[in-house]
């Protein structure tokens, strides 16, 4: 116990120090800046418009699939080789790296789906001054000019995108230390590389192939002997606070500077804490570093849990994005010629002639890896989803479960607690799916293990809650108490899978558990061990019916340096510092896939994580960390998980009610009626704020909380099906409205409300004590219909919404069939063959459209084409279900309860006619003052083909 206390004691006092400080703030002392980043200094110092990198024309190799041509730094005469490459599908893969580096540079790996597919290239022209290439099928061009470097992506007479043209490329190439040459560095030297060549040959497929250039002898440091070269500070070793970074592979940073023609609006490179469209940065560039940031600031910069290197490029005729695949530390700056101009000043620029076409420039830093950039051309949103999902995959499709409502809180303090918080809901007829338990539920802090005291029986509270087709969630972190008595931690380092520090023993670091191992998940051998350990011979106490969270898993180091691991750390012989971004996705991976296999293949996992990178929309859900109970955090919420959505991470949600301190009940309300329609749906709350159940606010309160997780309920078949495009497509489930009114630029700052699918629009109210909302309802052709009194709206304008405490406004567009299931019941599962309500909203045409899917909402069976996807129509006053993909086999017993035509006229007599030519008349009311139709028990099986005709 002593011990204990003793070697707690730092961690405590790190802990209470920040809890007690009382201002709500981050200690922005604790992070770094641009400028206390050495790499990051020296790239953004790097002065426009004097490129010192020529290509040398006369290396150029083309076949048929890839260019290859030698860069030279004309100022050290390092050679980079440049390979450029048109993928399937619109996008041109731009690949720098050293000609001969002195060891191998970090290559993201398992990020990839597959190695993307090509296209042909052909040489159009060729000169002294550059070359001219056609890309693909498409009209579209690469000009590749030589003096200095330089590549341009035209499209007719459009610059899609240029890359160099501000003279940014940077590329510091591998170097042995000058102060420290001698016949003991480079025999070190010499070992690494075979240890790194070793490497190699186990793990890639063809070394040889890949890796020919780089495993020659290192004949650079002949060449770089030569000149003079500038040591600067921070180059082979760094100071943060108290923590040194030995950097014994010295300077290694890259960057890269792209021009937007046109453009004035960027998205994307989440995580940040900030608005939807990106801000130039006067300031600090954006950083992509996943980390454990106590107490986030609203509206800045810097790095939060996950690193999605992807940004997306928008305006009225076209939309691009830029994939920059590396998992290094990273800073992105952008800047705009546009920038700060009111309307006003761009219309009188235009009026006076002066205007210039705007442009927004980005530049991007990365501490270590190589140039690695997929430039997805479009042209439209839904192209760019398409491209980038050709990459690295789409959304996991999660159990339907899932998309219930989460309860949680660290800590639900014992199995009674539970049992107490799981009636609650039945006494208060709230319906929820899972049920969460934090770190506190584990003995001491040792993941897999239960407090033997407060989960003594774990089984039999799971099954107490399987008995009513409920579930839970209990936490796994990646940080391994380090206990010779605990199993974990023993096998973990008997097998040699955790991360070493730099001088090759095991890495050590303080959290929850104290002193604490992290398992090297970049291994495959490490992952399928941790997978392994999900097996309900394993872990003790588990059933099919406990899912797990990954928290921390940034890593979470709480004393290192900015709260992570040293960026010396080794992977094997790669350092942390090459992947850092990249350690939550294995963590993620390594835990879905324990899921799966503990059920021999047949489940979907459910696996929570909070740091993330590209990719990671493959594994599961993520949400945006520890937010607070304040309006400003609730508002941001949106605008966090659109810039996920846009990248692919479409499963996203933050803490309804604030995870720091206590809500007000008017914003527990309104947090509850804003996260009903967010895709991830999760109360949580820290360890020292009060219970807040939802029925703990009074009789009012809880009957304003019951409608609006009800009403998520309701939803679900729509959010399922939404779910199962964004599984198919790569297409946000949440979306900003300029996803579907790409030309109409009033949309496209727009992040105080969204869409779900095409056709629901949510204005979340986010001001206390609001009495009215403005919308805005896009589309010059579109209706809108308020799904609570049915009340139609036209596009284009911004309405004034009066709002009541008790929901708030979410439209359904005219044009749209949404099923929903309106017997909500205690879980999702109960609600399984419970019959459908289908809402037909009406577009000015008088047609509408809309989709059902259906299959057994947790296994892979749809793998197998095991469900139902229906496709309705209404068109000519025949309402028709046709079968969308007839090779699909399942069947349910739901059937379709009530038809409800939004913006109907009054029939006087409706006919159904099945698949069997059986004809009904159906019973139906009307009502004129809101032209709302409504048709009883029609009474069709969910599954069947039918028509409806209105005389
Ligand atoms: C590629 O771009 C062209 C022109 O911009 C467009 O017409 C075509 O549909 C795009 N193809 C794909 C697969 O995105």
């Amino acid at each position: 116990m002593a011990t204990f206390t003793e070697r707690m004691g730092p961690v405590l006092l790190f802990w209470l120090g920040l809890c007690l400080s009382g201002t709500w703030a981050v200690d922005k002392g604790n992070f770094k800046t641009c400028d206390q980043s050495a790499f990051c200094k020296r790239q953004r110092a790097i002065t426009p418009g004097e490129s010192p990198y020529r290509a040398l024309l006369e290396t150029m190799e083309l076949t048929n699939t890839k260019l290859t041509l030698q860069l030279i730094n004309d100022n050290n005469k390092v050679r980079l080789l440049l390979e450029l490459y048109r993928l399937q599908g619109n996008i041109t893969r731009v690949k720098i790296n050293e000609l001969k580096p002195l060891k191998p540079r970090y290559e993201v790996p398992d990020v990839l789906i597959r190695e993307p597919p090509t296209e042909p290239l052909s040489l159009l022209s060729q000169d002294e001054n550059g070359v001219v290439l056609s890309l693909g099928a498409e009209s579209q061009r690469v000009i590749v000019s030589a003096r200095p470097f330089r590549l341009d992506i035209v499209e007719g007479r459009d610059v899609l995108m240029s890359l160099n043209s501000r003279g940014l490329l940077g590329f510091e190439h591998l170097r042995m230390r000058k102060d420290t040459f001698s016949y003991k560095v480079t025999s070190t030297v010499a070992s690494v590389w075979d240890n790194i060549k070793r490497v190699f040959s186990s793990s890639q497929a063809d070394p040889e192939a890949d890796n020919k250039e780089a495993t020659d002898p290192p004949s650079q440091v002949e060449t770089t002997k030569e000149e003079e070269e500038k040591v600067e500070d921070g180059m082979w070793e760094e100071t943060f606070k108290s923590h040194t970074d030995s950097k014994p592979n010295g300077p290694s940073a890259v960057s890269l500077d792209f021009s937007l023609p046109g453009v004035e609006h960027v998205y994307g490179i989440p995580e940040h804490a900030d608005t939807l469209k990106l801000k130039t940065t006067d300031g600090d560039p954006y950083r992509l570093y996943n980390l454990d940031v106590f107490q986030y600031e609203l509206y800045n910069p810097m790095a939060l849990y996950g690193s999605v290197p992807v940004m997306l490029a928008h305006n009225a005729q076209r939309t691009t994005g830029i994939f920059w695949l590396n998992a290094a530390e990273t800073w992105v700056d952008i800047s705009s010629n546009t920038a700060g101009k009111t309307v006003f000043g761009k219309m009188l620029d235009y009026v006076q002639g002066s205007s210039e076409t705007p442009q927004t420039d980005v530049r991007w830093i990365s501490e270590s890896g190589i140039i690695d950039v997929f430039l997805m051309l479009g042209p439209t949103p839904r192209e760019v989803f398409s491209q980038y999902a050709s990459l690295t995959g789409t959304q996991a499709f999660p159990p339907l479960a899932s998309l219930g409502y989460h309860q949680c809180r660290w800590n639900y303090n014992d199995q009674e607690d539970v049992r107490a918080v799981d009636a609650g809901f039945d006494e208060h007829d709230i319906p929820y799916d899972f049920i969460w338990l934090d770190i506190e539920h584990t003995d001491g802090k040792r993941y897999f293990t239960w407090d033997p005291h407060k989960f003594a029986s774990p089984k039999e509270m799971l099954q107490g809650l399987m008995d009513k087709k409920r579930k839970m969630v209990a936490i796994v972190d990646p940080h391994i108490k380090v206990d010779t008595n605990y199993k974990i931690h023993n096998e973990i380092r008997s097998r040699g899978f955790y991360i070493k520090n730099k001088d090759g023993a095991d890495y050590e670091g303080w959290c929850w558990p104290g002193s604490a191992g992290y398992p090297d998940f970049t291994r495959p051998d490490m992952r399928a061990w941790w997978a392994g350990q999900f097996a309900y011979d394993q872990y003790e106490g588990s059933m099919e019916n406990l899912y797990t969270w990954n928290d921390m898993n940034e890593p979470s180091v709480f004393n290192g340096p900015e709260v992570t691991m040293h960026k010396d750390a080794l992977h094997g012989s790669w350092e942390h510092r090459d992947m850092h971004n990249l350690y939550g996705f294995y963590v993620q991976m390594a835990t879905a896939q324990g899921l799966i296999e503990r059920s021999g293949g047949v489940e979907r996992p459910f696996v929570l994580t909070r740091a993330v990178f590209a990719g990671s929309q493959r594994l599961g859900a993520v949400w945006t960390g520890d937010n607070a109970a304040e309006w400003d955090h609730l508002k941001i919420s949106i605008p966090m998980c659109l810039s996920l959505g846009l990248v692919g991470i479409s499963f996203c949600g933050a803490d309804v009610g604030g995870f720091f301190k206590s809500p007000s009940s008017e914003l527990l309300v309104r947090w509850y009626q804003t996260g009903a329609y967010q895709p991830f749906f999760r109360a949580h709350a820290h360890l020292d704020t009060p219970r807040r159940e939802p029925w703990l606010f009074g009789p009012e309160n809880t009957a304003l909380i019951r409608e609006a997780v009800r009403q998520r309920y309701t939803f679900l078949p729509y959010w399922y099906q939404l779910f199962y495009h964004a599984y198919q497509t790569g297409e946000p489930v949440m979306r900003p409205l300029w996803v579907e009114y790409p030309q109409d630029p009033a949309t496209f700052a727009l992040d105080d409300e969204f869409l779900l699918g095409r056709d629901l629009l949510v204005h979340p109210v986010t001001e206390e004590g609001a009495r009215g909302v403005t919308a805005y309802l896009p589309g010059k052709d579109e209706v809108w219909f308020d799904i609570h009194t049915f009340q139609k709206h036209n596009g284009v304008q911004n309405l004034y919404i009066p709002v009541t405490m008790s929901s708030i406004p979410v439209f359904q567009r005219g044009g749209s069939i949404i099923p929903r299931k309106l017997r909500v019941r205690r879980s999702s599962a109960c609600m399984e063959d419970d019959p459908y309500t289908l809402y037909v909203a009406l577009d000015n045409r008088r047609t509408a459209e809309g989709e059902l899917y259906i299959d057994d909402g947790h296994t892979f069976n749809f793998e197998k084409r095991e469900f139902i996807h229906r496709k309705f129509s209404f068109t000519n006053n025949v309402l028709s279900s046709v079968n969308l993909e007839p090779d699909a086999q399942f069947t349910t017993k739901s059937w379709v309860e009530r038809i409800i035509i939004l913006g109907a006229s009054k029939p006087s007599k409706i006919t159904l006619r099945t698949a069997d030519d059986q004809e009904n008349q159906l019973e139906f009311d009307f009502d004129a003052s809101m032209s709302v139709l409504t048709i009883r028990k029609p009474g069709m099986n969910a599954g069947a083909d039918w028509t409806m005709t209105l005389q």
